[in-house]
């Protein structure tokens, strides 16, 4: 379930946004490729710049000033990359900083959280799984959206610890990966889940091995195609739409704060794209001062 939309603010209109400016779309790593498949899908016209912060993941396990830090640093970095929108691809990152972010950047922000409303609106048996990060889960803004939709549906939460570790080594069904991922869902069989919420965008990577396991038991909510379509209205709404092209848009830019090798052979992949990936640095206050401690 995307995040609401943030109200245009005053000083969009000052940056000189151009329709055929990049969206920005930015993950800890190689998750928020999911959203990018999906928003290439929704809006080909589209120009796409994607920024894996894949130096510093997982953001799962740092600590809450940690991630505001590195959201903050790169959606200023994107901006000045020329991005028009920015969507936070991460459900760790939106729930730790958006409201943080959306106020200092000037331009619109699509934020990411798990899907709870539509597990709450399909799970027949009243029973979901939630697979996140413990930053997610144990957020402000999640357990508000938790006590929205928990009141008849019982939500069985399990902190992914491992999995987005496994992803961004490309691992998305070793022996280890699977055993890690039948821990976390057997209990949720056994509770008599139907659903299970991916509220993490590392995790639509995994939807083979946990089919693997649960068969059809089990629904599974993605939300990246309606991430996309909150895009698509909250470009129309800010008139940023890119004009339609015949050819669609030119392929993605790739930039990541790691070596990129890995991005490089998802986006091959799962995108069927052969890119080269930028390395950037993206210096902020806390990773200056992780490099200024003694070794
Ligand atoms: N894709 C990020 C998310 O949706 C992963 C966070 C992490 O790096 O732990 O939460």
């Amino acid at each position: 379930m995307p995040a609401e939309p943030s109200s245009l603010n005053a000083s969009v209109a000052s940056v000189g946004v151009q329709s055929r400016a990049p969206v920005g779309i930015f993950d800890s790593g190689l998750g928020g490729l999911s959203v990018l498949r999906a928003v290439r899908a929704q809006l080909p016209d589209e120009a796409l710049l994607y920024l894996a912060d894949s130096l510093y993941a997982p953001y799962g396990e740092r600590d809450d000033d940690f991630i505001a830090d590195r959201t903050l640093a790169i959606g200023e970095w994107l901006v000045k990359q020329g991005a028009k929108a920015l969507i936070v691809a991460c459900n760790t990152a939106t729930a730790q900083s958006i409201a943080l972010v959306r106020e200092k950047l000037p331009i619109p922000l699509v934020g990411v959280e798990p899907g709870i409303k539509p597990a709450a609106l399909q799970s027949k048996t009243r029973v979901a799984g939630v697979l996140a990060t413990q930053v997610t889960l144990r957020s402000a803004r999640f357990q508000a959206l938790l006590e929205r939709y928990a009141a008849d549906c019982r939500f069985l939460c399990q902190p992914g610890h491992g999995l987005v570790q496994a992803v961004e080594r490309c691992d998305v069904g070793s022996p280890e990966l699977r055993a890690l991922l039948r821990d976390y869902v057997q209990p949720m069989l056994d509770a008599g889940a139907d659903t299970l919420v991916l509220g993490c965008t590392h995790y639509p990577f995994l939807d083979a091995a946990i089919r693997d396991i649960v068969g059809d038991r089990l629904a599974l909510i993605d939300t990246s195609v309606a991430i996309a379509r909150q895009l698509e209205r909250v470009l129309e709404q800010h008139g940023m739409r890119a004009a339609p092209q015949t050819a669609g848009a030119a392929p993605p830019r790739f930039c990541s704060t790691g070596d990129g090798a890995h991005l490089r052979q998802i986006v091959a992949t799962l995108l069927q794209i052969d890119a080269d990936v930028e390395r950037v640095v993206i210096p902020s206050p806390r990773t200056a001062a992780l490099s200024s401690q003694p070794a």
